[in-house]
């Protein structure tokens, strides 16, 4: 009898237009479209294992190894039927000798190699990793010039989408964007790939490990309470996200780091000030991420009086951990001074050292 199992990865993507806010909170539908860019798989990514076998008496899930709850009619059971209906009805319908591997629980184990939802996206990769590796245990996406794919990385988005909204961006590589759609059923909510990362190899991401404690307020509960409560959310939908979508595009496709730049930090400010517009208010950054934010604004100031260009771009997700967008000429120098300004020490004042990846190890 043959093994069902398989194992993929995905890796964690960052935001430079943000998602925050949902239009239908079951199909996980925005308010706003949104990009990111996916980072390479050699750093932040979840590994999942799925394995599908008559003998499971039922689906389970273990996380770092610690075995979850899988609640009924949830996000996890919903992602599952999902990729369970494509395996039955373009593959077991259509081929009676097929095994009929979608009527089988699924063991499913996944391990992030990153601290968990402390607005390091965990939750991106994590359900992106889950819909590729049940997608390849169900032979739905495996390529081959004389076998095409049965579901597109972009079907395969809508079903990762699920589970968690950033988790579509993370099935492909490079600069993505997630399209708002219209339609009601979502089927027009998905992800598609705006550049590969050869487009643009030179693009860096610093991750800045501020805190690495789980976040306060989720962004589930964050989102909802904001949709609610903020009227600044509603101009950010109507009068800014749709420009600043065409604007970040065109500085991706022409490589204009300056535009893309200005546009990434301008996105990350909005979506903190829509937070702190929400009541109760939400505060992501903490005082050493507004100090990131104040030294990449020196930095910046500094070179554009020397070059006339700007040098590196901050974000932040929902949680004090920064991300610093640069380009490889700039990495070496970026890490010496921030380095130099948060130290990693004991006697640090902050509650956690701080930690710092490079996208890349500089030269
Ligand atoms: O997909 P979620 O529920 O983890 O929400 C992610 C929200 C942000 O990270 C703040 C923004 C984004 O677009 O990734």
């Amino acid at each position: 009898m043959p093994v069902f199992q398989a194992t993929t990865s995905a890796p964690v993507n960052i935001a430079c237009i943000k998602y925050w806010g949902k239009r239908d909170n079951t199909l996980i539908l925005p308010t706003n479209s949104s990009l990111s860019i996916t980072l390479s798989q050699d750093h932040l990514r979840s590994t999942t294992t799925a394995r599908a076998d008559p003998i499971f008496s039922e689906t389970k899930l273990w996380l770092n190894g610690k075995e979850e709850d899988i609640k009924s009619g949830g996000r996890l059971e919903r992602c599952l039927a999902q990729l369970k209906k494509m395996r039955k009805e373009r593959i077991e319908d259509k081929n009676p000798n097929t095994p009929k591997i979608s009527e089988w629980n699924l063991h499913v184990a996944s391990y992030n190699n990153f601290p968990t939802a402390a607005g390091l996206a965990s939750s991106a990769s994590g359900f992106a990793a889950l819909t590729s590796s049940i997608a390849a245990l169900y032979g739905l996406n495996t390529f081959t010039p004389s076998e095409p794919a049965v579901a597109s990385p972009s079907e395969l988005s809508l079903v990762a989408r699920l589970g968690s909204g950033s988790a579509c961006r993370s099935l492909f590589g490079g600069f993505v964007a997630w399209e708002v759609g219209s339609s009601l059923t979502g089927e027009d909510s998905l992800a598609i790939q705006v550049a590969p990362q050869e487009h643009w190899p030179t693009m860096h991401a610093l991750i800045c490990v501020v805190n690495d404690a789980k976040k306060g307020t989720s962004s589930t509960s964050g989102m909802q309470r904001t949709v609610e409560t903020s009227a600044l959310l509603q101009h950010r939908i109507k009068d800014v996200v749709p420009a600043r979508m065409k604007a970040i595009e065109k500085a991706i496709k022409d490589k204009d780091f300056d535009s893309f730049a200005r546009i990434t930090m301008a996105d990350s400010n909005q979506f903190h000030a829509v937070a702190l517009d929400t009541a109760p208010p939400i505060f992501y950054m903490n005082d050493v991420s507004r100090s990131i934010i104040a030294l990449v604004e020196e930095l910046n100031r500094v070179s554009l009086a020397k070059t006339g260009h700007l040098v590196a771009a901050y974000t932040f997700d929902a949680g004090p951990n920064a991300v610093i967008y640069t380009e490889e000429e700039n990495v070496k120098q970026i890490i010496e001074i921030v380095v130099r300004y948060f130290p990693q020490s004991d006697t640090n004042p902050f509650p956690d050292p701080f930690k710092l990846f490079a996208g890349k190890q500089p030269k």
